[in-house]
């Protein structure tokens, strides 16, 4: 089974591309299921019809879903959501609304991709197409297991046994209801489900995840900030996608200026993200909608070329703790050893090496520490930051 997430900025082509991708999966004959996890749904909108909560076959062997998380949460999440709003309401939490607090951050999401580890499990999908809400809210997704498992070994330190035999006790004493065996048996099983999904979603055989772009400024400063982080929590990007490229056939003056500035992102995004494949999409002379168009969309993007394969296996970035300090280590196959030179600017480091040119963003842990020294070799480029700077 394949299973291929498609993230970025908002409005870059998400949806669009999701169900481009989808649209020729399920033409090949395998049996797709394309998903939106974003609460404003748009999935529908592109494929122009009402969708439901629940895989509704649309095409031959396409299957659609607008995943509904409310729906989602009593299904799944009832027995401890009701705890928490005992506990949150016996600790009289003025002004705060229950509801706010019984879906703490990134709860949402959570249920979504367990409803799709749940459709991973029962296996009749070939292949399952995530479309995810903007950027920033898809990195807390897939970093939600391990979030989500901290926030609960606060809130539930005590484990199961323990309570059966304290909370009587201490019940009466705090005026804190303690959490029954059932809630605590729906809690011990979304551990248990948290590490499977862990395991699903950075299996880099089964899980793609594809930064979908436009060549603008912005866009792309905030898909470094993403490809960086989903390769230190170890997701496999496997594509870049570059969207609404204003092709080549357009002479008209108004656009001159506009082809001119998508040239300079256009480099600016090899610089960024090789050696992971690019591939582009052209600003078409109408919206995406419908079938025909989703289909003329995934074949301008992957031409000849079978959307669903793995496009890249590497591991473009990576970094380690050693001795206090970190070392980032990035693949750079084609970079010269001579002439290399390291720049940093703010959370952006420069490379240059020959006439290649690399654009990395650093993440957080590292703007701390300063460059102690880097080597090249077996195609790897090593940096190791060490000696935190006093601020
Ligand atoms: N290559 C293209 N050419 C023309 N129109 C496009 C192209 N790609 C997307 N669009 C249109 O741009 C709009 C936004 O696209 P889409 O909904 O796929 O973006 P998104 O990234 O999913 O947005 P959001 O962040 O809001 O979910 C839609 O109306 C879509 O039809
Ligand atoms: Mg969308």
């Amino acid at each position: 089974m394949r299973i291929i997430l498609y993230t970025g900025k908002g409005g870059v082509g998400k949806t669009s591309v999701a169900a481009a991708t989808a649209v020729s999966s399920a033409k090949q004959g395998l049996k797709t299921l394309v998903v939106s996890t974003d609460p404003a749904h748009s999935l529908g909108d592109s494929f122009d019809r009402k969708l439901s909560y629940e895989p509704e076959e649309i095409m031959v062997n396409l299957w659609a879903q607008e995943i509904d998380t409310v729906h989602e949460i009593e299904e799944g999440w009832g027995k401890v959501q009701k705890y928490l709003t005992d506990l949150f309401t016996s600790k009289a939490v003025k002004n705060i609304t229950t509801q706010e607090l019984t879906i703490f951050p990134g709860m949402e999401d959570l249920l979504s991709l367990l409803k799709i580890l749940k459709y991973y499990k029962e296996g009749f999908f070939d292949v399952i197409i995530i479309d995810c809400a903007p950027t920033g809210e898809t990195l807390a997704l897939l970093s939600f297991p391990e979030m989500l498992r901290w926030w609960m070994e606060k809130l539930f330190p005590i484990k199961k046994k323990a309570i059966k035999v304290v909370g009587p006790v201490v019940e009466p004493i705090l005026g804190i209801p303690m959490p029954s065996g059932e809630v605590m048996n729906e809690i011990d099983n979304m551990y248990y489900e948290l590490d499977e999904m862990k395991k699903v979603f950075s299996d880099r055989d089964i899980t793609s995840i594809r930064i979908v772009v436009n060549p603008e400024k912005m866009v792309i400063k905030e898909a470094q900030r993403s490809f960086t982080y989903l390769n230190i929590y170890d997701f496999n990007v496997d594509a870049v996608v570059v969207n609404k490229v204003i092709p080549d056939n357009v002479t008209d003056d108004y656009f001159r200026a506009w082809k001119d500035i998508q040239k300079k992102y256009k480099s600016d995004i090899n610089e960024s993200f090789a050696p992971i494949p690019i591939y582009y999409a052209p600003l078409f002379e109408t919206e995406v909608v419908g079938t025909g168009m989703l289909n003329r969309m995934s074949e301008e993007i992957f031409k000849k070329e079978n959307p669903v394969n793995i496009k890249y296996r590497g591991r473009a970035q990576r970094i380690d703790n050693e001795d206090g300090g970190y070392i980032l280590t990035m693949e750079m196959p084609f970079l010269q050893k001579k002439d290399l030179s390291l720049n940093q600017k703010g959370d952006e480091l420069i490379i240059k090496a020959g006439g290649i040119k690399r654009n990395i963003t650093l993440p957080r842990t590292l703007l701390n520490y300063s460059i102690k020294k880097a080597k090249f070799d077996d195609q790897h480029l090593k940096i190791w930051f060490g000696g935190e700077k006093n601020e």
